[in-house]
C-alpha cells in the first residue's frame, strides 16, 4: 500500500514533471508512491500534505534537537532577521556563536560554514594545508557529506563489493567523480585496531587526515569498542596526522560537548551542522588554534557569501543559550532510553533475534542478530527488509522513522512521555502487522 494520499501523490506528480524524481535529495526518493510531501510541523509532529499527522524520528536527518517550529527559536531568528540577513562583513551574532561552540566543546577556535558538508570539505583541506599530505583515512558506512573526496565506501555501498578487510577496495558511491580521487583515501573497517595501526605504519607520511564520526549516525548509531577511540587518538598523534570528529549528528545531541565529551576524546578538529541550529541551516569547523590559524588569508581557502548569516547564526545563539541553560540533553538522553527500552522489550517478546545499537539521543536495532555488529561489514548481515517491513507498518499508523534502519531514531526535547508510550503502542502493533 503506497504512503502517499491522494493531495501527497498529486503533488508527487508535479514534481517528478521539473525536478528530477520529484525531490531535492536523492536521500528523499522512497520511489513515485512512497516518496513524502510535507507541509507542517511543530514540536514532535509533522504533517503531509493530505493532513496526516506523524510523530517523527526523522527529524529532517537529524537537526531538530528541541522540537520542530520552536517557538523562542522562531522568535529569536525572527527578531534578527529585521535588522538584514547578510552583510559580507561579521556580526556579533557570529562572535557570539563561536565563543559558545568553544565554550560548550572545549575547542580553541571556530569557523562558520553553512552545511556538514562544507564542515567536513573545509576541515580536509586545513588538515592537509597543515600537514603538507595529501591523503586521508576514512571508515567503511560512514557518510561525511556531499563532497567529492568523501563518496566512498559511505553506507550506500555494498558491503560485499569492499574487499578484504585487510585490503579493502574503496567504493566511489556515485558517477561522476573522478575516477583519479579514489588515490587520496584510504577506507576502513571501524573498530578494528589491529588493521589501523598497520594503516598507519605503512602509510603515515601521506596521511593528513583521519576522520571518523565516533559512533556511526548513518549505520544505527554503531559505537566503539571499548579503546578503540583511544587507539586511534594515539596514533594519530604519534604520527602526526590530523584527527578530525565529524560531529554532525553527534554534536549538540550527545552532550553539549558532543561524542567528544562523552567518550572523552579530544580530536583536533571536529565539525558541526545539524542540531547545531535545530533545523536552521549553520555549521561549524572547531579545532587546535595551531591548525585553525593555518586558514590565512591568501593562503588556505575558506569562506562562502552565506557563512555567518543572521538567519543561521541567531538560530544558532538561541539553540546553544537554551543547551547551555537547562538540562535538556539529559532530559532527551533519559527519554531515548525509555524507547529504547520499550522497543527491545517488544522485540524480545515478539521473539525477533536483535540488538540495540547507538545512543539514547540518536539510536538503532539491527534484526537476525543478537550480537551487536562493530563494523559496517557485519551490520550489513541484519535482517534488513524485516527492518523496512516493520518501518512501513510504523509509518502507516503515524509514527515516522527512516524505513532504512541504517539511519538511526531521532530523538528531539518535544518527545515527552505520553508521545513515548504512544510510540510504544504503535510499535507493538507494527511488529505483529509485520511478522504475519
Ligand atoms: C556524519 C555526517 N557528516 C556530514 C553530513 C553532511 O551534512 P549536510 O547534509 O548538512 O551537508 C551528514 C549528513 O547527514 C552526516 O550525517
Amino acid at each position: 500500500m503506497s504512503l502517499q494520499g491522494s493531495k501527497t501523490k498529486a503533488l508527487y506528480q508535479q514534481a517528478a514533471k521539473i525536478m528530477p524524481y520529484g525531490v531535492s535529495s536523492n536521500f528523499r526518493y522512497w520511489g513515485p508512491d512512497d516518496t513524502m510531501v510535507m507541509t507542517r510541523a511543530q514540536g514532535p509532529y509533522m504533517w503531509d500534505a493530505d493532513d496526516k499527522r506523524y510523530i517523527d524520528y526523522r527529524l529532517g536527518f537529524g537537526p531538530v534537537i528541541l522540537g520542530h517550529a520552536h517557538p523562542e527559536i522562531n522568535r529569536r531568528v525572527a527578531e534578527a532577521i529585521q535588522g538584514g540577513t547578510i552583510f559580507a562583513w561579521m556580526t556579533p551574532l557570529e562572535i557570539e556563536v563561536c565563543e559558545r561552540v568553544a565554550r560548550m566543546t572545549g575547542m580553541e577556535m571556530v569557523r562558520l560554514t553553512n552545511t556538514g558538508t562544507e564542515a567536513t570539505m573545509h576541515s580536509l583541506r586545513l588538515a592537509r594545508a597543515h600537514t603538507g599530505r595529501e591523503k586521508f583515512i576514512k571508515y567503511e558506512g560512514a557518510y561525511h557529506g556531499m563532497s567529492d573526496y568523501y563518496l566512498y565506501s559511505t553506507a550506500s555501498s555494498r558491503a560485499t563489493a569492499m574487499g578484504s578487510r585487510r585490503n579493502p577496495i574503496p567504493q566511489q558511491n556515485s558517477s561522476g567523480i573522478p575516477k583519479g580521487l579514489s588515490q587520496y583515501v584510504y577506507t576502513l573497517p571501524f573498530n578494528d585496531e589491529e588493521l589501523l595501526e598497520d594503516l598507519i605504519e605503512r602509510t603515515w607520511q601521506d596521511v593528513a587526515a583521519l576522520i571518523i564520526e565516533p559512533t556511526m549516525g548513518n549505520i544505527a548509531g554503531i559505537g566503539p569498542v571499548p579503546g578503540y577511540l583511544e587507539k586511534v587518538r594515539e596514533l594519530t598523534a604519534k604520527y602526526g596526522i590530523v584527527l578530525i570528529f565529524d560531529e554532525v549528528k553527534t554534536g549538540f545531541r550527545l552532550a553539549n560537548g558532543g561524542a567528544q565529551e562523552v567518550f572523552g576524546i579530544r580530536a583536533d578538529l571536529a565539525t558541526y551542522a545539524k542540531s547545531l541550529g535545530n533545523g536552521f541551516p549553520v555549521a561549524a569547523i572547531a579545532g587546535k588554534r595551531e591548525i585553525m590559524m593555518t586558514m590565512e588569508p591568501g593562503a588556505v581557502s575558506h569562506g562562502g557569501t552565506y557563512v555567518g548569516n543572521v538567519v543561521g547564526t541567531a538560530a544558532a545563539v538561541a539553540v546553544l543559550e537554551m543547551l547551555e541553560t537547562k538540562p535538556i540533553l539529559e532530559e532527551v538522553k533519559a527519554r531515548g532510553q525509555q524507547l529504547m527500552e520499550g522497543i527491545d522489550e517488544i522485540l524480545t517478546e515478539a521473539d525477533i533475534p536483535h540488538c540495540m545499537t547507538g545512543l539514547p539521543a540518536m539510536f538503532g536495532y539491527i534484526l537476525g542478530t543478537e550480537v551487536p555488529p562493530r563494523d559496517f561489514r557485519e551490520y550489513a548481515k541484519g535482517n534488513a527488509p524485516l527492518y523496512e517491513a516493520i518501518a512501513v507498518e510504523l509509518i502507516h499508523r503515524g509514527v515516522m522513522p527512516d524505513a532504512d534502519g541504517r539511519e538511526p531514531w531521532f530523538m528531539c526535547h518535544a518527545h515527552d512521555e505520553s508521545i513515548i508510550g504512544e510510540t510504544l503502542d504503535v510499535f507493538k502493533d507494527a511488529v505483529h502487522a509485520a511478522k504475519k
